[in-house]
């Protein structure tokens, strides 16, 4: 698809979700937080919905996991996060951060998928368990499924932890998901030879 046309169809998306009343969360929210990023991005990171700060802002992952994600991705992936997609399973803030009801996750993910038709990404990582499990229809642990990849509708989605979770381990946990984006990151860089 032509940039042009990729754009307009984006937008267009972003609108809908924009007005979206579908589940509960519509009634909470301050902002829909649709997602960010280039639309011609070879890396898409799904998280599981928008915390407080994004919330305000409108955008996904600009509080304190965002900045780790943001440090991870231009130092493992050597890229600006600009160059990335990133959006949420659900595009509005669950009350007191709480994890997306099934309900309200099926009925948010079609934004989802027309996302990643539209940006049509070389590889999807998913950040944690909540967006993981749901993607993958799995209870398989993010521990077990991190750094492998799986096949997902059209798509390669490569499982590494969320930001959130590296932030209350610390180093260790760090390093593997440093380890994941470098996976990626190698998988890219094989598919374009
Ligand atoms: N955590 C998420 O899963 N998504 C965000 O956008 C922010 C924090």
């Amino acid at each position: 698809m032509i940039h042009s046309e990729k754009l307009k169809q984006i937008k267009s998306l972003e609108t809908n979700a924009n007005s979206c009343q579908s589940c509960e969360l519509a009634k909470t929210r301050t902002n829909v937080v649709f997602g960010s990023g280039s639309i011609d991005a070879e890396i898409f990171f799904i998280g599981e919905g928008p915390g407080q700060e994004e919330d305000l802002q409108a955008l996904p992952f600009v509080g304190r996991s965002g900045k780790l994600l943001t440090r991870l991705i231009e130092e493992e992936l050597e890229i600006p996060r600009s160059d990335c997609y990133i959006a949420n399973i659900v595009k509005c803030r669950p009350p007191a951060n709480r994890n997306p009801l099934p309900q309200e996750s099926a009925s948010c993910t079609p934004f989802l998928i027309k996302q990643l038709e539209i940006i049509s990404p070389k590889v999807i990582i998913t950040l944690g368990n909540v967006a993981t499990q749901y993607l993958l229809e799995t209870k398989e642990g993010i521990t077990k499924l991190r750094g492998r990849f799986f096949q997902f509708s059209d798509f390669h989605i490569m499982p590494t932890f969320h930001p959130a979770a590296a932030l209350r381990s610390g180093a260790v946990v760090v390093a593997q998901m440093r380890a994941d984006f470098a996976t990626a990151k190698h998988y890219i860089e094989q598919s374009q030879r």
